[in-house]
């Protein structure tokens, strides 16, 4: 087949690049950088450098492919300018009318745990309404919404305060559970559904361990030398308040808070138990080793 990769060499795409091309397939990769061609060859890829965000070239990008992989990329929350809901419903509308003008019959899309609400999830709306102005083409285009559910990656900014104040603080209780997930886990799954025939609209979930987090801050705690890591429950207040302190847009720091509430409260994963993916390979044992990492990285503040 010939497949089409939104998300450059990130996180997901390139493992799945890999995958795809033992597989025995012809991959594009979009990369909005230049110098990241050579890489992408050098793979065994095909480049093709333009931005997700430019549906013109999308649309010539797209042209010919029997399958493409959709994904919103990080947005900046740091940025005040930002409004976010506009910023994901302008790639929807990108893909979609990418989609319809190459003729492209097949799209799996790269969702999140919370796409199913369309309020409550603070900054997972747009992921609503991706999937929805997807939904919204012929039905003879077929659309698999990948959801994972949280990045195991977005805890390695937290070894901050792990270093420097003994803990890691959100608005979450420590029995509450997480469903946590690798990138590598969301490749072989994307993987798998390219090489399974499919038609219509579909939502597949995708994990890799779920854990309280008293245990996962006892495992991380043990990978840093730590065992007196803490877990420290904010209210969503103090939550708030600290992510303005540290420069995020106000609007986004009120969202990111809710979308933690609804983890803390269950809401969140409310669609996700109703339909739990079998777990995938890397634990947070794995993943303990990269916060290790991180955290060995962190200068200690000396004041
Ligand atoms: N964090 C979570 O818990 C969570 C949960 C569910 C879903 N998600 C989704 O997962 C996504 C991240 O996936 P990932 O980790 O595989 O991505 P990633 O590692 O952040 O890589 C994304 C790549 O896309 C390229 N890119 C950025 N902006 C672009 C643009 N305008 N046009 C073309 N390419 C662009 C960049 O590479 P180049 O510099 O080469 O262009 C970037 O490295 C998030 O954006 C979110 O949608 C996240």
């Amino acid at each position: 087949m010939k497949i089409i990769l939104g998300g450059s060499l990130g996180h997901i795409s390139k493992p799945l690049t890999e995958e795809l091309l033992r597989d025995g397939h012809q991959v594009v990769v979009i990369s909005s950088n230049k110098e990241r061609e050579k890489q992408i060859q050098a793979l065994g890829a095909e480049a093709a450098i333009g931005s997700l965000s430019d549906a013109d070239f999308l649309s010539a990008t797209f042209a010919g492919a029997d399958l493409v992989y959709t994904m919103v990329p990080p947005a900046n929350y740091f940025d005040h300018s930002l409004d976010l809901l506009a910023y994901y419903r302008k790639f929807g509308r990108n893909y979609a009318k990418a989609i319809t003008q190459s003729g492209v019959k097949r799209v799996i899309n790269l969702s999140s745990i919370g796409a199913h609400m369309d309020k409550g999830n603070g900054i997972l709306q747009g992921t609503y309404h991706v999937e929805q102005l997807l939904n919204d083409l012929p039905a003879d285009v077929s659309i698999t919404h990948i959801r994972p559910t949280e990045f195991y990656y977005n805890l390695l900014p937290h070894s901050y305060t792990a270093k420097n104040k003994g803990y890691i603080a959100f608005n979450i209780s420590n029995g509450v559970i997480n469903s946590w997930v690798s990138p590598l886990d969301i490749a072989d799954v994307i993987a798998a559904e390219i090489s399974t025939p499919f038609a219509g609209r579909k939502v597949r979930y995708v994990a890799s361990e779920e854990i309280a987090y008293g245990d996962l801050i006892r495992i991380l705690g043990k990978a840093i030398g730590n065992p007196e890591l803490a877990w420290l429950t904010l209210t969503d207040e103090q939550m708030r308040e600290g992510l303005i302190t540290a420069g995020m847009n106000p609007t986004i720091a009120a969202d990111m808070t809710e979308m933690y509430a609804a983890i803390n409260t269950g809401l969140l994963y409310e669609d996700y138990r109703l339909n739990r993916p079998l777990m995938g390979k890397v634990k947070v044992n794995d993943f303990a080793l990269d916060f290790a990492n991180a955290y060995k990285q962190i200068q200690r503040n000396v004041i």
